[in-house]
């Protein structure tokens, strides 16, 4: 049987906060989560204090490692902003499937949107989508963010090459990184690659909450998130977290994948989220060599899964060396090849989703932006 909160909290009573009044009553412990004989919370403390709060956090762990029945513990120690202005974090949630958190979700001051780029799956390119498609709306004039939300695999730093770290701005906000003219934050900067993954779901909370409210976005007229793959509790607990306008699902078009790209469409619509609609990635080859066309992994599946959903399709990426081979080099197509098929393909799909935002915004559409082909 697992400890109880209470248990912990006993315990975590015999620990001096930095002015000696118990941890407990000091105001800064999160929910406290237990699993396993595995015990997770954090501490918000304010940012200018953090040193002095730091010994205190280790004490307590030791203190909750000391308990029978306790196999490993892992307190985070978040900041704060100064003057304690900033909302805590969201309390680590275990469960999910809950009702959303009672003070709703608030997009940054600024910025207009935000969409969810979403796969039931990992590998399915949803990260390379998530990228070309906010370079496409820049294309279309927007202002673009990213922020990479893949607990699993954060992949945006490497897609954009991305290798300095945010700066702090006077020890309390982070500045973004920009890049190819985005404004990118991925929770790569904020979760250490060695961090277990069973503690990266609930630490993810309070990561998310730090990359929408400690963070200097600026004016953006849209946010692309890069989601976690899967249709989980983590996902489903993440999509509650950020206010979204809407989200794109990215699948390829085998069977297998297309069963999870419908779970991923119930999942956004259980938490009423509208569904922009879906991108069939590796959608078909084009053979480097003769220029034909190869419909690999039976291609339009996405499209007719789309129609049976009753949601937008949103177009088709073939499955391209080049699109592989500038992705993983941190050279994104539509950047860097911007007058090539692949571009045009990526600011298509941009255009579409543009004209949905344009239409929850106002009560009617955008103005068409003529694309060159
Ligand atoms: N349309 C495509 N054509 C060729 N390679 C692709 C395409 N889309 C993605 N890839 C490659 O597939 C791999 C997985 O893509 P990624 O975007 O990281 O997927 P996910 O984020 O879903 O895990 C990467 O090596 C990427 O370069
Ligand atoms: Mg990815």
């Amino acid at each position: 049987m697992d400890l109880s909160k209470e248990q912990i909290l006993e315990s975590l009573g015999r620990v001096p906060g930095p002015d000696g009044r118990p941890l407990p009553q000091t105001g800064t412990l999160s929910e406290i989560v237990v699993s396993d004989g595995k015990v997770f919370f954090s501490m918000t403390v304010d940012a200018a204090a953090v040193k002095a709060w730091e010994p205190v956090r280790k004490r307590a762990e030791e203190a909750v490692r000391a308990m029978p029945g306790v196999q490993s513990v892992l307190i985070a120690l978040t900041a704060e902003r100064a003057g304690g202005a900033a909302a805590k974090p969201a309390a680590p949630s275990a469960r999910a499937g809950g009702h959303p958190a009672p003070q709703a979700a608030q997009a940054p001051p600024g910025v207009k949107a935000i969409i969810a780029v979403a796969s039931g799956k990992g590998g399915v390119g949803k990260s390379t989508t998530a990228v070309n498609l906010a370079l496409g709306l820049r294309d279309l004039g927007l202002k673009v963010g990213v922020l990479d939300a893949d607990i699993y695999g954060p992949s945006i730093p490497k897609l954009l090459s991305i290798r300095e770290r945010p700066q702090s701005l006077g020890g309390t906000r982070l500045k973004p990184i920009s890049r190819y003219g985005l404004t990118v934050m991925s929770i790569g900067f904020l979760i250490e690659e060695e961090t277990p993954m069973i503690w990266r779901g609930p630490m993810v909370m309070s990561a998310l909450t730090q990359m929408l409210r400690e963070v200097e976005w600026g004016e953006l007229d849209v946010m692309v998130v890069d989601m976690p793959p899967g249709t989980g509790d983590a996902q489903l607990t993440m999509a509650q977290q950020v206010p979204l306008k809407g989200a794109v699902i990215v699948s390829t078009p085998q069977d297998l994948a297309l069963i999870d790209a419908r779970r991923g469409v119930a999942m956004f619509r259980r938490v009423n989220v509208p569904i922009l609609g879906i991108v069939e990635n590796m959608s078909y080859f084009v053979c480097p060599k003769c220029g034909e066309r190869h419909d690999i992994f039976s291609h339009g599946g996405a499209q007719l899964e789309a129609e049976r959903m009753k949601v937008p399709f949103l177009g088709e990426v073939p499955l391209h060396m080049t699109i592989r081979e500038k992705s993983d080099a941190g050279l994104p197509v539509v950047a860097t090849e911007p007058d090539g098929p692949h571009a045009k393909i990526y600011r298509d799909i941009a255009a579409k989703i543009r004209d949905q935002l344009g239409e929850s915004d106002s009560g009617h559409a955008a103005p068409k932006i003529v694309i060159e082909a």
